[in-house]
C-alpha cells in the first residue's frame, strides 16, 4: 500500500498521502508529515523551517509509528529538547511515512493555538 490516511488530532482531520509520490515540501523532507499537513492547509509549528534545528514541529503519533523511517541523530537531537517528549514523539518535518499503514498524529497541546485550518 502506498496510499494512506493521516489523522491529524485533536482537529479531528484526515487527509490523504500517497508515499509513491511524495508531497513536495516548501518545509521539512518531501513526504513528511509537516509536508502533508501543511498541504492541506493544517500549519503545525516548524520555527526553524524545516531543518531538524529546533522542536516545535513535535508531533506524537498515536498509531502508525512503524511505518515511519527511523529518527536520524539530529532528530534525536533535537527531539531532547522537546518539552512533553514521549516514547511516540517525532519531528514532523522529519518523519516520512511508507504508507504502509494508516497514521495518527496527535498535535501537543502546548501547539495547538499555533494551529488553524485555512481551507
Ligand atoms: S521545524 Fe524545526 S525541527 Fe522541525
Amino acid at each position: 500500500m502506498s496510499r494512506y490516511k493521516i489523522k491529524f488530532m485533536p482537529m479531528d482531520v484526515t487527509v490523504e498521502a500517497d508515499a509513491s509520490a511524495p508531497e513536495p515540501a516548501h518545509d521539512g523532507r518531501p513526504g513528511s508529515i509537516l509536508a502533508i499537513a501543511a498541504a492541506h492547509g493544517l500549519n503545525i509549528e516548524h520555527a526553524c523551517g524545516g531543518v531538524c534545528a529546533c522542536s516545535t514541529c513535535h508531533v506524537i503519533v498515536r498509531e502508525g509509528m512503524d511505518s515511519l523511517h527511523a529518527a536520524e541523530d539530529k532528530e534525536e537531537d533535537a527531539l531532547d529538547n522537546a518539552p512533553g517528549l514521549t516514547l511516540d514523539s517525532r519531528l514532523a518535518c522529519q518523519a516520512v511515512a511508507d504508507g504502509s499503514v494508516d497514521l495518527v498524529v496527535e498535535v501537543p497541546s502546548w501547539n495547538r493555538n499555533e494551529v488553524s485550518e485555512e481551507h
